[in-house]
């Protein structure tokens, strides 16, 4: 007889730049305090990427290779590379396959999915589909934002939030039940008022007026996204024990996406979670989209146990918002 295959979670990669940008310095570029910044939304500092010629790829590259030899393992034997991004390197094609051939990934195919903060979970329940259907044995995962390429750095309302990151993890067949188990995702077109980039897009290409109206940055109605975002996460991770029979106590941590501190401390809250069980790092890397969720991961990595279970959230752009569970499998 055969048993279940879920798709374990074998490795975890991550990269932040060097540069820090910080509170400090923006007080210099917009009409802002280190006080309003920290006591609104926890940040202190977010990782930038400087220079000519780079790009999301750029951040995705070290964090693979970073866990692809940690393990040992050649690059021709992936089979998929699924890269949650808003920042592609290019409109098309697609960052996964640029990645995959800066890797040396030859036999891997690859696409992008673009689900914004939310984007790592939905691409890390479609790479588990892919492994749990039997077809594949290897797949990565990355959340990778070069956030500061769509950052208006004159817009205080958005440049205090944002950072460059990646984060990866690898997927590989397990049938002794970890990995990834449930998740619950969720999607609401009509949000898109609220987080979206009013041009570039085939609604309005790229025109010397959308340039000067500022219209290819990343526009945000704080306040609207914060009260759906606080509701939105609290839900699915509720939703996400009640639906597996879990309780607090069962969870050994809670993985949520690095928007704003105090949406983080609700969901804890509504899950009955204490703040010692949540991975909080959004002080030092503000909100990196994408990798928020595998750049935690790969901070924790050392403390995280087999068998441990955990609950990723996340809610942002679309609206899309969502929450897995998964057993840790090493
Ligand atoms: O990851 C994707 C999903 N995104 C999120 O989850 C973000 C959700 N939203 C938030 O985290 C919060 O709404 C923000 C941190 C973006 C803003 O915090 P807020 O408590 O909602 O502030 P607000 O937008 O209501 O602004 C309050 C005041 C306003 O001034 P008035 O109108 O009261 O005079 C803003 O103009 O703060 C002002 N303000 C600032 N002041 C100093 C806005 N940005 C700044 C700033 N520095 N950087």
């Amino acid at each position: 007889m055969m048993s279940k295959i879920s798709a374990a979670i074998t490795a975890v990669g991550g990269y932040v730049p060097e540069y820090r940008l910080t509170n400090a310095e923006l007080e210099k570029i917009v009409d802002t305090t280190d006080e309003w910044i920290r006591s609104r939304t926890g940040i202190e500092e977010r990782r930038i990427l400087k220079g000519e010629g780079l790009a999301t790829s750029d951040l995705a590259v070290p964090a693979i290779t970073e866990m692809l030899a940690k393990k040992n393992i050649d690059p021709k034997e992936i089979d998929c590379i699924i890269c949650a991004t808003v920042t592609p390197d290019m409109v098309f094609p697609a960052t996964a396959n640029i990645i995959g051939d800066k890797i040396g990934a030859t036999n891997a195919f690859g696409f992008d999915l673009n689900a914004a903060c939310s984007g790592f979970l939905y691409a890390l329940t479609t790479g588990a589909s892919f492994i749990e259907s039997g077809r594949y044995k290897k797949v990565i995962v990355v959340g990778a934002d070069k956030m500061s390429s769509i950052v208006d750095y004159t817009d205080r309302n958005t440049c205090i939030l944002f950072g460059d990151a990646a984060g990866a993890v690898l997927l590989e067949p397990n049938t002794e039940g970890y990995g990834v188990l449930d998740s619950v995702l969720k999607s609401d077109g009509s949000g898109r008022p609220f987080l979206h980039m009013k041009a570039g897009g085939s609604l309005k290409p790229a025109s010397v007026e959308t340039v000067t109206a500022r219209e290819h940055f990343a526009y945000q109605e704080g306040k609207t996204v914060f009260k759906f975002a606080v509701v939105g996460m609290a839900d699915v991770s509720a939703q996400i024990l009640e639906r597996n029979n879990l309780t607090a106590d069962d969870i050994a941590w809670l993985v949520p996406h690095q928007a704003n501190m105090r949406i983080i401390n609700a969901t804890a809250n509504r899950m009955g979670l204490p703040m010692e069980k949540v991975m909080v790092n959004i002080s030092r890397y503000g909100n990196t989209t994408a990798a928020t969720i595998p750049l935690c991961l790969w901070e924790w990595q050392d403390q995280l146990k087999k068998g441990d279970n955990l609950v990723l959230a996340a809610f942002g752009g679309g609206f899309t918002w969502g929450a897995s569970w998964v057993k840790w499998g090493y």
